[in-house]
This record gives C-alpha cells, structure tokens and sequence, in this order.
C-alpha cells in the first residue's frame, strides 16, 4: 500500500468536517463539536495566510473514491526561532489499525527535519488517547509530561500527555529519510 501526499486544499474541508465529527475523531481532539463547514472554511482562510502551519492530505495511491482520501495531518504552531513544531495526524474512520496514521507521522518527522529544519516535534494527546501514544513512542517520541487538567474536553477537564522527538532521536531512527522526503510513502505491513 502506498500514501501520495499532498498539501491540503479547499476541496479536502468537507471531509475533514465529516471526519472530525466521528466520535472516534471528536473524543480525542481538542475541537468543539458538531464542527461546521463554514467554521472550518474560516479557519483554513487563516491558515493558508500563516507560514506558521503546514497541512497536508495522504491519499491511497490505489484508493477507490470512497478510501483514496485516508488521512490529514500537520505541522502547527512551527516556530522559526525555537525550530519546533506540533504534530497532528487524523486518519480516515474506518481505516485504523493498516499501518496509515504510522506512516503519515514518519512522513511528517521526516518532512520537519529534512525540509522545515526542525529541532522538535512534538505532539500534545488528551488522556484517553493510549493508542496515538503507544503510536508515537513506537516511533521514538519521548514521554515527557502531563499537563494536569490542561484542557476542558467535551465538558471535563482532562490531562494533556506531551511526548516529543527530538532532531537527535529522530536522527537514530531506522525509518528516518536520509536526504529528501518523497511524494510517495509506502505503507509498511506491521509499521506500527
Ligand atoms: C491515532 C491514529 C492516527 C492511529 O492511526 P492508525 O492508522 O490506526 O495507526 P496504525 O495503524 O499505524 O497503528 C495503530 C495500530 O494498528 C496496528 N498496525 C500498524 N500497522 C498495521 C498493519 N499494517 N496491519 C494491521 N495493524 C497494524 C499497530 O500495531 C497499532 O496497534 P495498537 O493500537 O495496538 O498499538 C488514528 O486512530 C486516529 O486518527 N485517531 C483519531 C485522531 C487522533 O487521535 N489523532 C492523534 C492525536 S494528534
């Protein structure tokens, strides 16, 4: 299976409307729901104006209309003068567990090291969300801490987890790219 990636574009919203209204999406985002279209067309209006945010969409190469688009995700908050960044990645419902969100994470790894000049990425995960941090510690992110009750969640305030991967941790990883990071990933069978 291979991912091509591409950068977001205005026809991708309505389907990360749909998908971030997905329970399986919603419960682990830091988003309030239901999201609406035309709130998500204003935040991409902003977005594509900020240099400080990247977003890119991963299609199936091979993907039929109904799975070619599988996951999005992003650089945020990417500040030049602490060359750091967060990391999002959302993929498809219906579609966990084939290798896809693993793939599109060491993309965006390689991506901000390679070709953003990154020294950290890190990535901030609501409490319930064990299964993105067996994720990212598979990868070699570094549990570094809890914000204790950091963030009002659907209505509770929950713990935020921050695991982070350093330029150096990523430099000893054996799925980093050694020079430029292709268009086109291949999904490992058992990648996560
Ligand atoms: C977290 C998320 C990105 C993971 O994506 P995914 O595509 O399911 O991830 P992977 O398939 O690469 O790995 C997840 C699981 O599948 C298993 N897996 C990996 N490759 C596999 C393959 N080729 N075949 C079968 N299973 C596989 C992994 O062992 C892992 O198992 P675990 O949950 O027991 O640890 C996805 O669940 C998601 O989008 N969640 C909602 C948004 C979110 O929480 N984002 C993260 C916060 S920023």
């Amino acid at each position: 299976m291979q991912l091509l990636v591409r950068r977001m574009e205005w026809e991708d919203l309505e389907r990360r409307v749909a998908w971030f209204n997905e329970p399986s999406v919603f419960e682990h985002m830091v988003i309030d729901i239901p999201l609406s279209l035309a709130r998500t067309k204003e935040w991409f209006h902003k977005r594509v104006a900020d240099p400080h945010n990247l977003d890119f969409v991963f299609d199936l190469a091979n993907g039929g209309s109904d799975t070619r688009r599988c996951a999005m995700g992003g650089l945020t908050d990417i500040s030049e003068r602490h060359s750091r960044a967060e990391l999002y990645v959302v993929v498809k419902p219906g579609m966990y567990g084939q290798g896809i969100g693993t793939a599109a994470v060491m993309w965006l790894c390689n991506y901000g090291f390679l070709e953003v000049g990154l020294r950290r990425i890190y990535v901030q995960t609501v409490d319930n969300n064990d299964g993105a941090r067996r994720l990212y510690k598979r990868l070699g992110f570094i549990h570094e801490g809890v914000l204790r009750e950091h963030i009002r969640h659907h209505g509770r305030f929950v713990d935020r987890h921050v695991q982070a991967l350093l330029q150096t941790d990523w430099a000893t990883q054996p799925w980093r790219e050694e020079k430029q990071v292709q268009l086109r990933v291949d999904v490992r069978r058992g990648s996560g």
